[in-house]
C-alpha cells in the first residue's frame, strides 16, 4: 500500500516554484516550465526544454521535416568576380539533393562584397517571382536590394521558395517533399507531415550547409530573412537551426511572430482554411481553440534565444497584428533572461519610426502597409551593425 501511494505521488506534477508565474500573469504557455512541471532557472537546463518545444511546434504547427538527404552536393554553376560594376562577386550555386534514387535541385544566389570580407550575409527566402532576385541586376527590387546591402559591407543571398515546394494546394509536394516521400497521395500523409512552410525552412538549412563551405562567408554571421509567409518559414528555420546567428521576421503575422491567442488580424482558422498547404494538418484543430495550443509564438522566439532576432511590423498591416508580433518577441523575455539579457516589456510597444534594439532582439514598426521595403532592410542592417561591429 505504502509503495502504491509513493508511486502515485511520484507521478504527480511537482508544484511549481514561485518564480514560475508566467502563465498566471500572461495567460500564455510558460516557455520555462517543462513537460514534467519543472521550472527552469539556468541555461544549462535549456537544451532539454528546447527539444520539447521543437517537438511541440513540429507536431502541432509546422510538421515534421527530415534532415539532410542521403547525399547533398554543391555545384557552383557560375561565378562572376566583377558583378555590380566590380563591387561584388556573384556565385550561382546548385544544391543537388539525392535521396532514395530521386534527385532535387534548387539554386542559391550569393553576392559578396569585393572591398572587404563580408560583415555578415543575409539569406532571403524569396516567395516572389524570380525577377525580384535577378542575378543579372537588370531588374531591381527593394524586396532584395542587393546593391544597398553590398554597399554596407554585407553579403546577400536568396533562394526561391517555390523550387522547394510550390505555393499551391494541389502541387505543393512536387519539390523536396517528393524527394523524401515519393509521390504519396495526400490522404496517406500523416497529420504532422511537413508542408510548404517547413519545406522552405528545410531549404534555408540546406543553404546554410552550403554557406558553411564558402570561403567568402563567415558562417558565424549568417542571417535568415523572410517576409510574411517567408517570414514564418524564416522564423521556423532560425528556431530549429542554431547556425543562424540572426533571424529576421518581416511582417510574418499569424503562425509567425504574432501570438495565436490574440483574436486580432488573421486567425489560425483562417490561415488554415485559405492556405491548407502551409502547415501540418494537426494545426487545423486549433482554429477557434487557440487556448488549447500547447505552445504560442513567443516560444518560437524562445527557441532562437540566446541568438539574435529582429522583428519588423508595418503600421497599416493589421492583418499581421503588429502589436501581437511585438508581444511574441517580448514574451520570450524569460528565456532570454536565462543568459542575462534585458527583458522587453510587452506593454511598451514602440511607436512608429522608433526602432529599438534590446540586445540581442530588435523591433521596428515602420509606417505604411504590408511589404518588404528598402527601409526595412536598412533597419535590419542596423541591427547587424550592432551585433557584428
Ligand atoms: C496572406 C496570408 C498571410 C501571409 C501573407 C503573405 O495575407 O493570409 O498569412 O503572411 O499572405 O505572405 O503576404
Amino acid at each position: 500500500m505504502g509503495v502504491v501511494v509513493a508511486a502515485l505521488l511520484a507521478c504527480e506534477v511537482p508544484p511549481r516554484p514561485p518564480e514560475c508565474t508566467f502563465t498566471a500573469t500572461t495567460g500564455l504557455p510558460d516557455p520555462l516550465v517543462s513537460r514534467d512541471g519543472a521550472c527552469l532557472t539556468s541555461p544549462a537546463q535549456w537544451p532539454r526544454r528546447r527539444e520539447e518545444l521543437l517537438d511541440l511546434f513540429a507536431g502541432t504547427i509546422y510538421g515534421r521535416a527530415p534532415g539532410r538527404p542521403e547525399r547533398l552536393d554543391f555545384e557552383v554553376r557560375a561565378r562572376d568576380g566583377a558583378a555590380m560594376g566590380g563591387a561584388a562577386t556573384l556565385k550561382r550555386v546548385d544544391l543537388v539533393s539525392r535521396h532514395q534514387g530521386r534527385v532535387h535541385t534548387f539554386e542559391l544566389l550569393l553576392f559578396t562584397p569585393n572591398a572587404r570580407r563580408p560583415r555578415g550575409v543575409f539569406l532571403l527566402l524569396s516567395t516572389r517571382p524570380d525577377r525580384h532576385t535577378d542575378p543579372t541586376r537588370v531588374e531591381r527590387s527593394e524586396y532584395w536590394p542587393a546593391e544597398d546591402v553590398i554597399a554596407r559591407g554585407y553579403g546577400i543571398a536568396a533562394l526561391q521558395t517555390d523550387r522547394l515546394a510550390p505555393d499551391d494546394r494541389a502541387t505543393f509536394t512536387r519539390g523536396v517533399i517528393e524527394l523524401f516521400e515519393g509521390p504519396v497521395p495526400e490522404a496517406q500523409r500523416r497529420r504532422d507531415a511537413w508542408k510548404t512552410i517547413a519545406a522552405w525552412s528545410w531549404g534555408a538549412r540546406r543553404a546554410m550547409d552550403y554557406l558553411e563551405t564558402d570561403p567568402d562567408v563567415d558562417p558565424a554571421r549568417v542571417a535568415v530573412v523572410g517576409h510574411s509567409r517567408g517570414g514564418k518559414a524564416a522564423l521556423w528555420a532560425g528556431a530549429q537551426d542554431e547556425r543562424f546567428a540572426l533571424t529576421v521576421s518581416n511582417q510574418s503575422g499569424c503562425a509567425g511572430a504574432a501570438l495565436s491567442r490574440r483574436p486580432v488580424g488573421e486567425t489560425v482558422e483562417l490561415v488554415n482554411a485559405v492556405f491548407p498547404h502551409w502547415f501540418a494538418d494537426a494545426f487545423r484543430r486549433y482554429g477557434g481553440r487557440e487556448d488549447e495550443l500547447p505552445v504560442d509564438q513567443h516560444e518560437l522566439f524562445a527557441l532562437i534565444a540566446p541568438r539574435a532576432v529582429a522583428v519588423g511590423s508595418a503600421a497599416e498591416d493589421e492583418w499581421s497584428d503588429p502589436e501581437g508580433e511585438f508581444q511574441g518577441l517580448a514574451y520570450a523575455s524569460p528565456v532570454f533572461s536565462l543568459w542575462g539579457h534585458a527583458a522587453i516589456d510587452p506593454a511598451a510597444w514602440p511607436r512608429v519610426d522608433e526602432p529599438r534594439f534590446t540586445f540581442p532582439r530588435g523591433y521596428q514598426l515602420r509606417p505604411g502597409a504590408h511589404g518588404l521595403t528598402g527601409l526595412d532592410w536598412q533597419r535590419y542592417l542596423d541591427v547587424a551593425d550592432q551585433l557584428w561591429p
